[in-house]
């Protein structure tokens, strides 16, 4: 007869993520193989509602349900059991319901920049518990720009690409080596700006910027030109507002 003895170091990183793993891999004889959940992606809009589920249990069986959500700005905590007990000290619209079957779910209405953070949720039920770390993050194309400024003798070619997230990279062609500038927006968008400043012996004719971003397949290319103020933008509204929120589920149910 053998004991087992099973002892369970408790991170500070998803403790029950390890013990649930530890547990899985002691029943993997005896059990099929439980279900992995690894990097499910969503698309999101900015301001759209988002959705996130800890498990397919319904209240009938579950004894109570938490999220521990670390945003960049806070740490807070939105839970339910079944006595009826709620608590909630994230205060910010973020709440939990019901689908019609009765399975619990986290709901972050208006998306935003400010919901980005990783959250985790404990659902304990009758005979077990589910446990998640969902990573939240956002990609928000960046709105591109370029042109020439003149400044006394000196022409220089700027290339700004606002409001991104993460920040855009801005390279130029033919190579140069523009001063770059990032701005962090305080909604958590970042503006990068690249100034070359032009030789004289430089024609700007052929001279373009080249935008790169997660959001995009492809990069934008932009031939700055001489005018006044902010010109030329390749991205259309509708696509600016989307946001890519990319949900990562790191633990098995
Ligand atoms: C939840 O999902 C698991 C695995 O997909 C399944 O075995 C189980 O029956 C489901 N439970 C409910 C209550 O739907
Ligand atoms: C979800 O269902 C539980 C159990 O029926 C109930 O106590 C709770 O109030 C419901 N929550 C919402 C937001 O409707
Ligand atoms: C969504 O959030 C944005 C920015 O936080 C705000 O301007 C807008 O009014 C909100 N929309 C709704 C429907 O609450
Ligand atoms: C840019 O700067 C780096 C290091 O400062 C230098 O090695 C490189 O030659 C420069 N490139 C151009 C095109 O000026
Ligand atoms: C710009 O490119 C065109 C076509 O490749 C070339 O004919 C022209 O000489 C270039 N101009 C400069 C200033 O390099």
């Amino acid at each position: 007869m053998w004991i087992y003895i099973l002892i369970i170091f408790l991170s500070e990183e998803w403790p029950i993520c390890q013990a649930a793993n530890s547990v899985n891999s002691m029943i993997s004889n005896r059990t099929p193989p439980l279900k992995v959940y690894d990097h499910i992606k969503a698309v999101f809009s900015l301001g759209s509602n988002m959705d996130l589920h800890c498990s397919n249990r319904t209240w009938t069986e579950t004894m109570f349900v938490i999220w521990n959500i670390e945003l960049k700005h806070k740490i807070c905590r939105i839970s339910f059991s079944d006595k009826g007990q709620s608590f909630d000290s994230c205060n910010d619209g973020k709440s939990l319901q019901n689908t019609s079957a009765g399975q619990s779910y986290l709901h972050i209405p208006n998306f935003s920049a400010d919901d980005v953070g990783v959250y985790k949720c404990e659902s304990v039920y009758t005979g077990g518990y589910d446990n998640y770390k969902t990573e939240v993050a956002v990609t928000a194309p960046p709105k591109v720009s370029a042109w020439l400024d003149r400044r006394d003798n000196k022409m220089v070619a700027v290339c700004r690409a606002e409001r991104g997230n993460p920040a855009a990279t801005i390279s130029w062609s033919p190579a140069g080596n523009g001063s770059v500038t990032l701005q962090d927006e305080p909604d958590g968008f970042l503006t990068v700006e690249s100034r070359l400043e032009l030789s004289g012996d430089m024609d700007p004719e052929n001279l373009t910027c080249v935008v790169h971003h997660q959001f995009w397949a492809q990069e934008k290319t932009l031939v700055p030109k001489l005018k006044e103020g902010h010109v030329s933008s390749e991205t259309s509204p509708t696509k600016w507002n989307q946001m890519q929120a990319m949900v990562r589920n790191k633990c098995f149910s």
